[in-house]
């Protein structure tokens, strides 16, 4: 067993964890290897950041895998990125079925190439059942169109009478963003030494506690998971309120 994860305290870990998978372009860079070169490798990294969340006991990990705005790479960066997305969801359903993962995904799934969309929608379904943890890939994710969509949708209800526009509350756009089925996210990590956030989960991190650390992406392991939940663990979450009252509740 890991040393690092003898000092998470197994009570306390973050229910939802979100990543922005970043450093993949650099990481090939530094070895002289063209950009792809670091998306291929970066399918490892995937799979120790779900087992390390699953070995914590949290029910929930999200990974940005490709923004709205990352439509506007180069086109054979994109290409290759799909089909890699196809491969390695193909790939991985036998990990899924056996570690309990159930496989989710927000964004613009309507813009991903076909083959990406059954390929998905196939994965989603076979391990629908799996209850360990939810894996959620956010695919032509893009907050902002999150919320815009959620805006649409909760206006033509207005306009047929469904929805009152008094009653709009938190709840019920919560209920209309791609992540209606998600938990808050508790706490986010940004790899590769960038410090932003990328248009992603605006509305659901708006208390979630921020890590960001200088690994590339494709040289994620489990230790690198753990080590941000002991810092997420040393930090007080108040959610507005006093460090006294917290004390009390404790
Ligand atoms: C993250 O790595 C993967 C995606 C955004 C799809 P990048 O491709 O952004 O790598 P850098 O940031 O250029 O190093
Ligand atoms: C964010 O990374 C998107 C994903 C990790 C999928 P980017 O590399 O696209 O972000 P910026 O453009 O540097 O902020
Ligand atoms: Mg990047």
């Amino acid at each position: 067993m890991s040393e690092k994860l003898q000092n998470i305290n197994l009570n306390k870990v973050p229910n939802h964890i979100a990543i922005i998978m970043d450093g993949n372009g650099r990481w090939a860079k530094q070895q002289g290897m063209k950009r792809v070169f670091g998306h291929r490798n970066a399918l490892t990294a995937v799979r120790e950041a779900v087992a390390a969340a699953s070995d914590i006991g949290s029910k929930f990990i999200t990974l940005y895998a490709f923004s709205t705005e990352n439509w506007n790479r180069p086109k054979l960066e994109v290409d290759a990125l799909m089909s890699l997305l196809v491969t390695s969801l193909k790939k991985e359903v036998p990990e899924f079925q056996k570690n309990g993962i159930k496989v989710n995904s927000i964004g613009n799934i309507e813009q991903l190439p076909k083959k990406a969309r059954e390929v998905l929608k196939e994965v989603i379904e076979k391990t629908s059942n799996n209850s360990t943890i939810t894996l959620t890939f956010a695919l032509s994710y893009g907050s902002r169109e999150e919320i815009v969509n959620a805006i649409k949708n909760i206006s033509k209800k207005v306009v047929n009478n469904e929805i009152e526009i008094k009653k709009i509350s938190e709840k019920i756009i919560n209920n209309h963003l791609y992540t209606f089925n998600l938990p808050d996210v508790d706490l986010m990590i940004r790899t590769s030494g960038e410090q932003r956030i990328s248009n992603f989960l605006l509305w659901q991190m708006a208390y979630a506690e921020l890590y960001f650390t200088e690994v590339l992406w494709p040289d994620f392991r489990k230790e690198h998971l753990f080590d941000a939940i002991i810092d997420y663990q040393n930090r007080e979450r108040r959610f507005g309120k006093t460090s006294e009252q917290i004390d009390a509740n404790a």
